[in-house]
């Protein structure tokens, strides 16, 4: 069981040490969140490996056991069993506490007819509203009630989901997963157009296909989901954390290492690789599922925007805002995905750096060195950018708010350590 009482403890990270050696990559927190969401599509035993043992994953069993499924977990494989599941409402405790929770409302939709699950809430990054997700289940023909904060959702008197042609204003992930489970167990073909094509979107076509479901064209724009009349058990690996990779990528660049990360699907690091690569950092395969990443001496600034996949993933603008920091010249930096994915900017002035913000958009000018200082993770990813300056800043670095980095980063300290770092948790 994993501890989520970390408010009073801080992590010390001492900067300046030289990284070397082999990180294992875990496996994709947010793919196994939403094939754990998927696994509710049928009543027969679900097997998943390769899930990385972290807070989300533990609220997202969670969530499954109230709603009465069996869920139990040996080393990095997970069971879902959901025979006896009874779709009473999943608890707002749990649902408020993890957005891909909400993403249950498409499965259980699916397999019974009806679903309840309470509005997800607000979060660190921004407003994250579910009105894509709500309206791509009242295309399958859903009748949808959102009532003191609870969505309810239901097919009418002895009729199913109805396959239907929808087009989604933005490419959400969560939308489209959400979507696509309730289609699996519709009645007739849906399309999706404008889909995300996301690597976990790819990974939940996958996981539903291996359970009897006919789904084509994921990873691309448009996904074309054949409704089937049931589902049956699977055994299913999820992918390697492709946002993992990319953090410890940017660790042997920001501490001018050399460190080689397997397994990774360098595939899905396309636009991460290319940016390290303007940036002047050497990246190369040593073996189709390694990479090695060399940090270089002279870096230079680039300009990033986050976008949908393939474009370069919001979940590593903040690590690339920390490796910025000390990129000579002045990199431009716009967030389009979420309104309020910046907080980590005054932390990372608290260090050194030098980094204007307007609206949506920093520029940061490179300094020669950061220093450490006492600094607040706000969200995940500000905490994984936080420990990736505290890495490369003269001294030592106490990050706050630890629960953000239990969410997506499994056993970081233990890994780091064997990279060679010098870091511990520590009591206030
Ligand atoms: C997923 C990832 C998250 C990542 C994000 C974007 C999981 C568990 N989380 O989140 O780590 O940062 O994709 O790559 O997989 N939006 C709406 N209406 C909706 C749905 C979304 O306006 O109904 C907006 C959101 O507010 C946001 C943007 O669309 O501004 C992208 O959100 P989305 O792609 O849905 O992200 P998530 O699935 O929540």
């Amino acid at each position: 069981m994993l501890t989520h009482e970390t408010n009073d403890l801080v992590l010390r990270v001492k900067g300046g040490a030289q990284l070397g050696g082999q990180v294992p990559i875990s496996g994709a927190k947010n793919s196994a969140l939403a094939l754990l969401a998927a696994s509710l599509l049928t009543g027969e035993t679900c097997v998943l490996r390769n899930v990385p043992n972290l807070v989300d994953i533990e609220r997202m069993m969670a969530i499954l056991s109230a709603l009465g499924a069996q869920v139990s977990r040996q080393d990095d494989r997970v069971t879902v069993e959901s025979s006896q599941i009874s779709y009473g409402c999943a608890p707002y405790e749990l649902v408020s506490k993890l957005r891909a929770s909400f993403f249950v409302i498409g499965s259980l939709l699916g397999r019974f007819g009806q679903a309840k699950v309470p509005l997800p809430g607000g979060c660190a990054i921004g407003a994250r509203p579910v009105d894509l997700h709500v309206r791509g289940l009242q295309a399958l023909g859903a009748e949808v009630q959102i009532d003191h904060g609870i969505v309810s959702a239901y097919c009418r008197q002895g009729q199913r989901l109805q396959g239907a042609k929808i087009y989604l204003d933005y490419p959400s992930v969560g939308a489209t997963e959400t979507i696509m489970m309730a289609a699996t167990l519709a009645k007739g073909q849906t399309i999706i157009d404008n889909a995300a094509q996301e690597p976990e979107i790819i990974d939940l076509a996958g996981f539903c296909r291996s359970m009897g479901a006919k789904i084509t064209g994921a990873g691309t724009k448009s996904i074309t989901i054949e409704g089937v009349d049931s589902l049956h058990h699977t055994d299913y690996r999820v992918i390697p954390d492709r946002i993992e990779a990319g953090t410890f990528l940017v660790a042997g660049a920001i501490t001018r290492s050399t460190i080689r990360l397997a397994p990774v699907v360098p595939d899905h690091l396309i636009a991460v690789i290319a940016k390290l690569k303007e940036i002047g950092v050497n990246i190369t395969q040593p073996a189709p599922d390694c990479l090695q990443v060399e940090g270089g001496e002279h870096y230079r600034s680039v300009d990033i925007e986050t976008l949908p996949f393939p474009g370069f993933p919001t979940d590593m603008q903040a690590q690339f805002m920390a490796l910025l920091t000390l990129c000579p010249g002045n990199s431009v930096i716009t967030e389009t995905v979420f309104e309020n994915r910046l907080q980590h900017v005054a932390e990372l002035q608290r260090m050194g750096a030098n980094i204007k913000l307007k609206g949506n958009v920093a520029v940061v000018t490179g300094v020669p060195a950061l220093s450490g200082a006492p600094v607040m993770a706000t969200d995940l990813r500000a905490s994984a950018a936080l420990v990736l300056a505290g890495l490369a800043a003269q001294g030592i670095t106490t990050i706050k708010g630890l629960h953000h980095l239990d969410r997506g980063y499994e056993n970081l300290e233990q890994k780091l350590r064997h990279l060679g770092v010098e870091l511990e948790r520590v009591t206030l």
